[in-house]
């Protein structure tokens, strides 16, 4: 299997680390000096069916015969054949091949040789084998497809938080790592110590995502790359993928793409693989400097196009507005407190509700009556998150406009969060930032049903105004359809009007935009107290008495 002229023309030139990537016909396809890491295997075409393996073999050869764990676990990852360390000092040879279980790579198996054993080792018999194994993937396809994460934070709420993302992005969370106060290596974002820990993990759990709670730097994340051998993804990029997987509506989609590029444009530090990261249509193999070149001009083109696309969305959406002429009501708060099901509640809508992050991307509007007689419109936003990424708020500024243009905001609190008040801090920040904290605010304490009753009794003590209420159950809708009508009163005055019977259409207007207090029909004339809109008494000033 070794081709043993060119291991002795080695040993007698230079005292390096050589790495080839070999073929299955025995052709050198690479050939690099240094350290083995992925970049060797990066840009290089390979079969990526998971019913083979990749068609490639690595064999590295220096003076001595250990592979960190990071090493062998490129075996893994990119599905090779197998991978040998040949030891020229110690005469001995590390071989490593992936070992199949339920039809997917799960492990490695390491066995120790010597040279000779090395080179008369039948490694085409042994892919054989492990590929006819790899055929039955079919039977346990679900299992092998979902990603293995570990998530790596600073404090055991944020990994819990950090959870609930992966989650929602459909990746399976198979270790958790807390990164205590140990002094940090700003090449990794983490300690040294923290890495070795977390390459032993990747390694014992058969990771192959670990999922950073910060926003790393484009170096921190190749670096972690490289020494962890298996995709690194930060908290902005993951929630930038969950607002990806939930975007629907044209709109929502072009802001996610906007952030997404905006995001990636930093990272492209010219070895290739982020700009895998894109999918199809922006090349996907490891470009040179011209190459990416392009793809920057590629990138920045698109960015263009699409902050005009929401120009435009923008423009369209100032034009609905001019025309709505009843108060607009919009529901923030952080992600998962129950905005869409108040939505349903108070409107009978069928807005989704799931429980996952992020579910209401788009902002829907639903029209509804409040008891005192007036037309309002409720908006559904797009949920909050601590460190939410600052290119999705400007993405998301056409969205969010319905939290500028609103008249009242309704901030939905999961009363049952630990972090509760940590989560009303994130909303505020938000709501400031799109300066909007100078409007009316009606704190909303939701899921009353999980919390006890004092617990809700201290709330409303620390905020007076606030209202309970269990979205879910409906307990507590009359309170906050009160308080709501309270707010939206102030815009309504009560006027006696006198109509002749001609302009009997006005009674239709005002029973469906204000509160009919009194109706008497008494000679030619109709007359009405009524509780209406500002707006609408000024127009109706003709009949006022
Ligand atoms: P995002 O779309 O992530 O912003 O979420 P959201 O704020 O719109 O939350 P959603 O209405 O989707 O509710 C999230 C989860 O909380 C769902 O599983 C709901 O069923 C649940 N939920 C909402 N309100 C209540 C409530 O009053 N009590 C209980 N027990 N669960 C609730």
């Amino acid at each position: 299997m070794l081709n043993q002229q060119l291991l002795v023309q080695f040993e007698e030139s230079v005292p390096v680390q050589l790495n080839l990537v070999i073929d299955r016909n025995g052709k050198v396809v690479k050939i690099e000096q240094g350290n083995l890491t992925a970049n060797l295997l990066e840009g290089i075409r390979r079969r990526r069916s998971k019913k083979r393996l990749s068609g490639l073999r690595v064999i590295t050869i220096s003076d001595n015969q250990q592979l960190t764990l990071a090493q062998k676990n490129l075996a893994l990852r990119f599905r090779l054949d197998n991978l040998v360390k040949v030891s020229l000092k110690s005469d001995s040879a590390l071989l490593v091949i992936p070992k199949v279980a339920e039809g997917r790579l799960v492990s490695l198996e390491e066995i120790n040789l010597t040279i000779k054993q090395a080179i008369e080792f039948d490694q085409l018999a042994v892919v054989a084998q492990l590929e006819e194994r790899l055929s039955e993937v079919d039977n346990y396809r679900v299992k092998e497809d979902r990603e293995r994460a570990i998530l790596v934070g600073k404090a055991e709420e944020e990994l819990e938080e950090l959870n609930g993302l992966a989650t929602t992005a459909g990746v399976e969370v198979v270790a958790r790592s807390l990164q205590k106060q140990e002094r940090k290596n700003p090449a990794y974002y983490i300690g040294t110590g923290k890495l070795e820990e977390l390459k032993g993990l990747v390694f014992s759990q058969q990771s192959n995502l670990v999922i950073f709670d910060d926003e790393l730097t484009p170096a921190q994340h190749s670096n972690l790359e490289e020494v962890l051998a298996v995709q690194v993804v930060d908290r902005t990029e993951l929630i930038l993928d969950i607002f990806a997987q939930h975007a629907h509506t044209k709109e929502g989609k072009i802001q996610v793409e906007l952030a997404q590029l905006e995001y990636l444009l930093p990272r492209l530090t010219g070895k290739g693989k982020e700009l895998s990261r894109l999918g199809g249509g922006i090349g996907t193999r490891g470009p040179g400097e011209t190459k990416l070149e392009i793809d920057r001009r590629k990138i920045r083109k698109r960015i263009h196009s699409l902050k005009e696309q929401l120009t435009e969305v923008r423009q369209n959406r100032a034009v609905q507005r001019q025309g709505r002429k009843n108060p607009l009501i919009t529901l923030v708060g952080y992600t998962n407190a129950g905005k869409s099901t108040l939505m349903n509640l108070l409107t009978a809508a069928d807005v989704k509700v799931e429980d996952e992050l992020f579910a209401t991307l788009d902002s829907t509007l639903r029209q509804a009556k409040l008891p005192i007689g007036r037309q309002v419109i409720f908006s559904d936003t797009v949920g909050f998150i601590k460190k939410l990424p600052h290119q999705l708020v400007a993405a998301f500024q056409a969205t969010l406009e319905e939290v500028q243009q609103a008249d009242l905001l309704l901030h939905v609190v999961d009363s049952s969060q630990a972090q509760l008040k940590e989560r009303m801090a994130t909303v505020h920040q938000v709501l400031e930032e799109l300066g909007v904290l100078n409007k009316e605010i009606v704190t909303i304490f939701n899921k009353s049903d999980l919390v006890a009753d004092d617990y809700l009794e201290l709330l409303r003590q620390d905020y007076p105004s606030s209202v309970a209420i269990s979205a879910l159950t409906g307990e507590g809708k009359d309170r906050l359809l009160e308080r709501i009508s309270e707010v939206i009163a102030r815009d309504m005055v009560t006027v006696d009007l006198e109509f002749p019977y001609e302009a009997g259409k006005w009674i239709d207007q005002l029973h469906q935009n204000g509160q009919v207090l009194e109706e008497n029909y008494v000679a030619n004339k109709i007359k009405v107290t009524a509780n209406i809109s500002k707006r609408l008494a000024q127009r109706l000033q003709d009949y006022q008495v």
